[in-house]
């Protein structure tokens, strides 16, 4: 680890809550790859909290039937308030309370970006058919969704949220990568790649990857990302050409 990325790790560590009915979902996630490499640099900090701890009557219970009738089972207000106002308590850093709801906001690139620079994130993963509208009325938290389909809780999407915030950490990834060149960065997918061997089922390498000419390299590889962007993401062209025109000549 640079000198640098030591010292940002000692005065800004990302510290990342997660409240949760199912913290051993998380384990193995958070134990493997980068994210537990950016743990283990000190750039970010876990931490699981069981909200059924928060349970106060005989059954443990953390949801009850909907008032008006109806399928399913609602999360209550109080295990989660408490669990919010203790974990919070915890540490003296204001944190962005984000709550996983599939009628939350669109996460995307730019929303991990934001993330990526706070200090502190406190995400609220929900079971069941969904949460007392006062939870959300009164803890106030950012709602945050990860895509229009319905996932049978908030874990997997705040996993996935962990894990494009995560890498986003100056320092998460090897000194020869980084974030800064990958797809979604500047709205243009990825360029195609290509390792050993030079033929595969008559398939070849594009010459031009193999002439050490990095000039023309860099060339073909912006073209082929405007290429793939226009074919396959449309919707992300346009926002490209927006973003990088110079207004109505
Ligand atoms: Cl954040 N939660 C649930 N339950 N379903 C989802 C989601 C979140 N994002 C997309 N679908």
């Amino acid at each position: 680890m640079a000198i640098s990325e030591a010292l940002r790790a000692l005065v800004v560590s990302l510290r990342i809550d997660i409240l949760t009915l199912f913290p051993e979902m998380f384990h193995s996630f958070l134990e493997t790859s980068i994210p537990k490499r950016a743990a283990d640099k000190g750039l970010v900090e876990y931490r699981l909290t069981n909200v059924r701890s928060f349970a106060t009557d005989a059954h443990q219970s953390v949801d009850d039937k909907p008032f008006g009738g109806g399928p399913g089972m609602v999360m209550m207000c109080q295990t989660l308030f408490d669990a919010v106002e203790a974990v919070e308590k915890q540490d003296p850093r204001p944190a962005r309370r984000i709550l996983l709801s599939p009628q939350g906001q669109r996460f995307d690139q730019e929303l991990a970006g934001s993330f990526s620079s706070a200090e502190r994130l406190l995400l609220i993963a929900g079971r069941y058919e969904g949460f007392d509208q006062r939870i959300s009325d009164g803890l106030k938290p950012e709602e945050v969704s990860i895509g229009d389909y319905v996932l049978s809780g908030g874990e997997l999407a705040a996993m996935v949220m962990v894990d494009a915030v995560v890498r986003l950490l100056p320092g998460a990834l090897g000194a020869e990568t980084g974030a800064a060149d990958e797809s979604f960065a500047d709205g243009l997918l990825e360029y195609p790649q290509y390792t050993r061997p030079r033929e595969f089922r008559g398939m070849a390498v594009p010459p031009v990857l193999l002439s050490g000419d990095h000039k023309a390299i860099a060339q073909w590889r912006l073209e082929q990302r405007i290429l793939r962007t226009r074919q396959c993401r449309w919707d992300l062209w346009k926002k490209y050409e927006d973003k990088n025109s110079t207004g109505p000549q």
